[in-house]
């Protein structure tokens, strides 16, 4: 089939190349004349495991290509809308001015019968209105709403062989014609079993809210828990180990430390709690200012634990930040909660030094006040105190006796419970987890 993807960020990019390993034809369009060159070059323009290689293997096959204009849209029976809808500055809501441009840029591109398919996460009610203005510029074309899930680090893998493909269409039939079409898109992994469910638009769109609020609420449910633990002397990990033992709880998304970031959760759960108060339904969600007050507190938990740890003042301390991106497996620093502790920590005197694998060049544009290393041996170097912030491998590994050898003081502080405490203070550290005795 021949596809076009509407933007090309983190959704878009490894969409179209996966709709290509798919065998489609497909052309991948964006505004960013810098990121159509790099894609148009094999380069990934932001750090995504396996992502380069797909996109040198399909570009190969000559079955991808990435353009700036919305014209080359035009040809394509399918198209998808995958740019961004983040936060209002100012404001809990969503902001839709791309989302609309992208529909308004591609309208006149539409020839009779083409399918429009949303993945970008909107507030529930967007779909019906797109749908409005899809209709209006070609009456015989069709707008649906297939969330997208994949998470960064895993998106490549999350988007071939995805756990679930929801499909929003206007009359929630499985008998539409569009879920027809959308089939032989995804032939590759329904033929291999994914599960497809069907449901109407406003379903289709508060499938994805309600996930990620879902998983935002687990985190902050056992950040909550660490708090309770650091009073009580108990041990959050094993709490997390033993409730995860019962399979209706689980133990995926248990992990306490210094909370959720990154370009989804925090902007999903707010825009989810505006959109609720436009429908009057505000009353449903009041539970998520608590998730997003418990995940905000971690941040300042952390750095009044790093200002005990230094004896009592942050000022003129050498503080070590291991880990910038927002989660490990990514360079992306989007309300990266390591990268927002450094910043405070600096704030308050302090002299931070941030390393991370991956995600410095972005951290540096984000926060240019931070001094930054490359290297993990020169960012401990004469550090006062360490703070692993974010749990990449080669951290969660670091050997505490040759990490004590760089170091002025052996303090560390364990953002996100990943060393093995013992060890550390085997090794004569001071070591701090949250939510750990
Ligand atoms: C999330 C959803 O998982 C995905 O389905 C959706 O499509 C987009 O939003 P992502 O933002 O890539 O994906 O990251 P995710 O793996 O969900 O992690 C989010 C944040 O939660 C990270 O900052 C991570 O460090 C934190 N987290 C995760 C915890 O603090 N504890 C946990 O146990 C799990």
């Amino acid at each position: 089939m021949r596809i076009s993807v509407i933007g090309c960020g983190y959704l878009g990019a490894v969409h179209a190349a996966c709709m290509a390993k798919l065998g489609h034809d497909v052309v991948g369009i964006d505004v960013d004349e810098r990121k159509i060159a790099d894609l148009s070059a094999g380069h990934a323009p932001f750090f995504e495991p396996g992502l380069e290689q797909l996109l040198q293997e399909v570009q190969a096959t000559g079955r991808l290509s990435f353009m700036t204009e919305m014209s080359a849209a035009e040809g394509s029976q399918v198209h998808f809308v995958c740019v961004g809808t983040p936060q209002k500055k100012g404001e809990n809501a969503a902001d839709l001015s791309y989302v609309d441009a992208a529909i308004a840029g591609l309208a006149p591109y539409l020839s009779p019968g083409d399918l429009v398919v949303g993945k970008s996460t909107v507030p529930v009610g967007t779909a019906a209105r797109l749908s409005d203005v899809v209709k209006g510029a070609q009456p015989s074309s069709e707008l649906m709403w297939n969330p997208e899930f994949l998470r960064e680090g895993h998106a490549v893998t999350d988007t071939l062989q995805p756990d679930r493909l929801v499909y929003g269409v206007h009359d929630g039939s499985e008998e539409h014609p569009a879920v027809q079409i959308l089939d032989r898109v995804y032939s590759g992994p329904l033929e291999a079993g994914t599960p497809r469910l069907v449901t109407d638009l406003p379903t289709a769109e508060l499938v994805k809210t309600a996930a990620n609020s879902f998983l935002a609420t687990k985190i902050s449910f056992i950040n909550a828990m660490a708090e309770l633990c650091d009073a009580a002397g108990a041990n959050v990990s094993l709490l997390a180990d033993a409730i995860g033992m019962d399979d209706r709880i689980g133990r995926k998304f248990l992990n306490a430390g210094i909370g959720f970031g990154g370009g989804c959760l925090p902007k999903d759960i707010r825009a989810f709690m505006a959109r609720a108060g436009e429908l009057g339904a505000d009353q449903a969600l009041t539970f998520l200012r608590e998730v997003d007050a418990i995940n905000m507190r971690r941040r300042t938990r952390v750095v009044e634990l790093t200002r005990e740890l230094c004896g009592g003042s942050l000022l003129g301390q050498r503080i070590t930040v291991l880990g910038a991106a927002f989660k490990p497996q990514s360079d992306d620093v989007r309300d990266s909660p390591a990268l927002s502790i450094a910043a405070q920590l600096q704030l308050q005197g302090a002299v931070v030094t941030v390393t991370d694998p991956e995600a410095l060049g972005n951290a540096a544009r984000r926060f240019p006040e931070l001094h930054y290393e490359e290297f993990t041996e020169a960012a401990m170097n004469r550090a006062d105190a360490v703070l692993l912030l974010t749990e990449w491998p080669e951290y969660r590994e670091l050997d505490p006796y040759e990490a004590g050898a760089l170091v002025s003081a052996k303090r560390v502080l364990d953002g996100r419970n990943a060393l093995d405490a013992r060890k550390w203070r085997a090794a004569g550290w001071t070591y701090r987890g949250l939510g750990r005795p």
